[in-house]
């Protein structure tokens, strides 16, 4: 087993709206990316990061994508060894190394993934283009999608390997390797190992990491 961290670093990061790219902004005294490897470096025997165009330049630095998910295809196309891919978004600086093993055991014990999640607290209602609310779907069964993720390598290839639109529409991998066929479980993952999206995300998560 050849586990690689790839970390989703390539973002621009309009909605924090800072001077650089997000993965790229100082988090309590550092890259806020770096937080992240420091973490997967625990659990991974290599971590490849997709950054923006400009930043690539170290040698485990690869060259993003238009899309989040090119960003991931891009980064594991450096890692042909990997037989377990280790996907981690750099907006998600608290993870910690537990979480990470809890979803790598989960696949080496036969899921074609698992990944991070938290059940979802607040009620959803799915509302229409006319405003008005359409369907309230059962919260017991509403988990909401965090990073790490984790998959056979081999699947999240294939499941990496359709059109730049069909990745760009994509909102986590785990959506790409279920239509690709593969079984993803869900590990359950602390509300606490937030995104980092708006300015008021940053003070909070330096807040913890300081
Ligand atoms: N990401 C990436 N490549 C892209 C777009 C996003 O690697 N082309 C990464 C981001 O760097 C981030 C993660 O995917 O770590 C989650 O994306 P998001 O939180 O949306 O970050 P940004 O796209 O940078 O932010 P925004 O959508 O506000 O521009
Ligand atoms: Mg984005």
């Amino acid at each position: 087993m050849t586990v690689v961290g790839v970390l989703a670093a390539g973002g621009s990061g309009e909605r924090l709206g800072s001077d650089r790219p997000k993965a790229f902004v100082v988090c309590a005294g550092r890259p806020l990316y770096e937080w992240s490897v420091d973490v997967l470096r625990e659990v991974c025997e290599r971590v490849l990061v997709a950054v923006p165009d400009g930043y690539a330049d170290p040698p485990d630095h690869v060259a993003g994508g238009n899309s989040r998910s090119a960003s991931v295809r891009n980064a594991l196309a450096a890692a042909p060894e990997a037989t377990i891919a280790v996907v981690h978004d750099a907006a998600r600086p608290l993870v910690t190394a537990e979480l990470v093993r809890r979803c790598v055991e989960a696949v080496d014990h036969g899921a074609d993934g698992a990944i991070a999640a938290a059940r979802v607290t607040d009620t959803v209602h799915a509302v229409g283009r006319d405003g008005l609310i359409a369907a309230t779907p059962d919260r017991a069964s509403l988990w909401a999608a965090q990073t790490p993720q984790v998959f056979r390598a081999d699947l999240l290839r294939l499941a990496l390997d359709v059109s730049e639109e069909a990745l760009a529409a994509a909102t986590d991998d785990a959506a790409l390797v279920r239509a690709a066929g593969g079984r993803v479980r869900v590990v359950e993952a602390p509300r606490e190992n937030m995104k980092v999206t708006t300015p008021a995300d940053l003070r909070v998560v330096e807040s913890v990491l300081c």
